[in-house]
């Protein structure tokens, strides 16, 4: 049997809206960005939605736009994507990092406040693998001190808190659309900006600062140049790609739902595991990006061992995050974090491994898996 970690299932109806843009010539600045975004924001019922070429650009525009600069600093969980840090570090700003809670993996929001200094421009919460943060209690440092909040919602498309989709609470929030992601459009995302004159700055900022778009443009090639700006536009090839995954978007977290809890009962009596809170529970919807498993006891040493197990066994995985981020050598050496108050982020750096539950997986996959897991004290 072979199970990869994740594959995005792309169906008839994406490949022949493929081919309509690309036999209709207009393969950037088209209408399906404009569809997408339609789509996204009917989706999440959040407004003034950007489609940009990925997360990571959506963090970098929200960083520029909260005013991050080598004078200031951001607030962060230490156990994340390197794209959540890297994107404010490229401003020359400072991260700081907060560990994480123990049965969540999400930021512990207990921990924010006495981080928090004259410099903190932004703190960046990020839906751990599609488990919503407790964000009301980072709202209210955010409005306390008059900090920007920053969804990162690269995990949790279709996860909601308190009824509200995520990506509806943060000043700005952004998306993934990789091909693990819950909608696949090879690379891509979202970028959703609370604050209307954000959202122009954004548009500004994806698009090299120019004016004006290129259907406002009276003279072909006339415009002006307003501000800073950089290239982050989606092509229409990806945008329809979007739009079509979108239509399957809640059958798709149906069966991650359903994968997850299949699973969940076949492993959990299995000695020496323990199960990475990720699901539903009560104001949190999860959006069930996968399952992640810490090893305890007699297994913790023995990760890279069960990983070749599992793999030679046809069982794809994969680690969020293989290293808390100071931990990361380029991290390590500009800022040398003492990382001794990181220990639950450390914990599961160190001792998770994720196991696939996403669409293209069966329940005669699930059945295997859970199987095979059965041998692991064996190893
Ligand atoms: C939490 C998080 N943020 C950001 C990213 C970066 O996303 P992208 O590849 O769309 O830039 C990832 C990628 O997996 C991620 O896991």
């Amino acid at each position: 049997m072979k199970i990869p970690f994740a594959r995005p299932i792309i169906g008839t109806n994406e490949i022949s809206l493929v081919n309509k843009v690309l036999k209709s010539g207009i393969l950037t600045h088209g209408p399906f960005s404009r569809k997408f975004e339609k789509d996204f924001a009917n989706f999440t019922q959040i407004r003034n939605i950007l489609a940009i070429s990925s997360c990571t650009s959506a963090l970098l525009t929200s960083y520029f736009l909260s005013g991050l600069d080598k004078n200031s600093e951001f607030i962060v969980p230490a156990q994340t994507h390197v794209a959540t840090v890297h994107a404010g570090t490229f401003l020359g700003a400072k991260p700081v990092f907060v560990d994480c809670e123990k049965d969540t993996g999400n930021i512990d929001v207990d921990l924010i406040e006495k981080k928090i200094t004259k410099k903190t421009k932004a703190i960046t919460i990020v839906h751990y693998l599609g488990k919503p943060v407790k964000i009301d209690k980072v709202l209210k440092l955010c409005k306390k001190y008059k900090i920007k909040l920053i969804e990162d919602c690269a995990l949790a498309l279709g996860a909601k808190y308190k009824n509200k989709h995520v990506g509806s609470f943060g000043d700005f929030a952004c998306f993934s659309f990789y091909p693990a992601k819950h909608i696949a459009t090879g690379d891509g995302g979202i970028l959703i900006c609370k604050d209307k004159n954000d959202l122009q700055k954004a548009k500004l900022f994806k698009g090299f600062g120019v004016d004006k778009t290129f259907d406002q443009r009276k003279i072909p090639g006339e415009y002006d140049v307003l501000t800073i700006g950089l290239n982050f536009r989606m092509t229409e090839m990806q945008c329809a790609l979007g739009v079509e995954q979108l239509k399957k978007l809640k059958l798709f977290i149906k069966k991650r739902k359903e994968n997850f809890n299949f699973l969940k009962k076949k492993i959990n009596n299995i000695k020496n595991i323990n199960i990475i809170s990720t699901h539903s529970e009560n104001k949190f919807i999860s959006s069930y990006y996968c399952m992640s498993i810490l090893l305890e006891r007699s297994l913790k040493k023995k990760r890279r061992k069960i990983i070749q197990y599992l793999n030679n066994n046809g069982i794809g995985t994969s680690i969020y995050y293989p290293k808390i981020l100071p931990e990361l050598k380029y991290y390590k050496k500009k800022f040398n974090i003492n990382k001794k108050n990181l220990i639950n982020a450390n914990n599961i750096s160190n001792n998770s491994i994720c196991l696939p539950i996403g669409p293209h997986v069966s329940q005669q996959n699930l059945i295997y898996i859970a199987k095979k897991l059965e041998g692991i004290n064996k190893i």
